[in-house]
């Protein structure tokens, strides 16, 4: 089975091609980063508009490399939410229309379905059951995953996701969108402990996490800092790390505790930290768990995440499809997914 899957959620738009075997997986991206860097985040008008322009040739040059007709797709996967609700009308506009000139069944995936089993792309994938952390720009959950559609809620954050405190403190340091990257970079040349940052909720019983006191201390400890060399930004680039790892880590070791599992996977664009990833790999090992992450390129949004949850969604749970059809699909901005009835 050909599927076709089309992301466009927020500001990637991301297309791909999976047919059952990762080795023939084709994908292609088209980040608007810089398109809205100047603006410090995402301005939702341009995303929908530089999806409109991008989506139909990247759509074209993921078939020509696939060498797959339009004809020969078997059903086109689509982001339906959560996201912005313009950029997903976009991705769900082109796939309705293609799905119905083609006449080809079209499924409605949730975004974070996509994140979450997109470790299942990379060699030597985890089995079911499996802890998730998935850390995105606007997420941070920790999901117990039973299989496929089955997701339980463990905990969250009460406030910012660690991909928006990342960004934000990107912004406090002057550093660029999006920060994730940027502010990775310029912590490993800070010193550890050179200023003190909370650990929000790091000793709580439960596995809700929080991180708008934190971007409030690093709002703090900028403020005082006065003029900030570059030694001082690092300084605090490094403290805001190590705490949101350390919290990170510490509810991941809790949850997989407290389910009795041993295998964790790492989700969205967060999950592409080093130091995160670094810190994971200790910690786990030495508890004699595992922890598993997407393939690199996966990290952050992208097309074949969708294309794989469509693909799981038609061939492993039954009323998963919508059949061709000249009604559009509901696109959701908002949308739990532990509440994964369709669009
Ligand atoms: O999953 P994603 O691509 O989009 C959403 O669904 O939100 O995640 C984007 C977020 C951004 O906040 C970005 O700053 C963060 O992931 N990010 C990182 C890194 N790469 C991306 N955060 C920390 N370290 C990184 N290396
Ligand atoms: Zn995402």
């Amino acid at each position: 089975m050909r599927v076709l899957g089309i992301e466009t959620s927020c500001d990637e738009t991301g297309v791909a091609l999976f047919d059952g075997t990762t080795n023939a997986l084709v994908h292609a991206l088209h980040s608007q980063a810089k398109l809205h860097s100047a603006y410090g985040g995402v301005v939702p008008e341009l995303a929908s508009r530089d999806h409109v322009r991008n989506l139909p040739p990247l759509i074209r040059d993921v078939l020509e490399r696939a060498g797959c007709a339009r004809g020969d797709i078997d059903a086109i996967a689509v982001t339906a939410g959560p996201g912005l609700a313009g950029a997903l009308l976009v991705g769900c506009g082109v796939a309705g229309a293609m799905g119905y000139a083609l006449r080809k069944p079209v499924v409605a995936v949730h975004h974070l379905e996509g994140h979450l089993l997109s470790p299942l792309l990379a060699p030597n994938p985890p089995d079911f059951p499996f802890i998730c952390l998935l850390v995105s720009g606007g997420h941070t959950q920790l999901l117990h995953v039973r299989g496929p559609g089955q997701y339980a809620l463990l905990g969250e954050t009460l406030d910012d996701a660690a991909g928006e405190a990342f960004d934000k403190t990107a912004q406090m340091l002057g550093l660029g969108y999006p920060g994730g990257p940027e502010v990775s970079r310029l912590a490993q040349f800070g010193i550890a402990g050179a200023l003190r940052l909370p650990r929000p909720m790091i000793d709580s019983e439960t596995l809700d996490v929080s991180f708008s006191g934190l971007k409030t201390a690093v709002s703090n400890a900028v403020r005082r800092a006065g003029n900030l060399c570059e030694q001082v930004r690092a300084d605090i680039a490094r403290e805001f790390v190590d705490a949101v790892v350390e919290v990170l880590t510490a509810k991941s070791l809790l949850a997989l505790e407290r389910t009795g599992l041993s295998q964790l996977v790492v989700a969205g664009g967060v999950g592409a930290n080093v130091q995160l990833r670094a810190a994971l790999d200790a910690a786990l090992a030495s508890e004699g768990a595992r922890v598993y992450y997407p393939p690199a390129e996966l990290c952050t949004d992208n097309g074949a995440m969708i294309a794989y949850a469509g693909y799981v969604r038609l061939t492993q749970l039954s009323g998963a499809t919508q059949a061709a059809s000249a009604v559009p699909l509901k696109v959701r901005p908002r949308w739990d997914l532990c509440d994964l009835e369709l669009a």
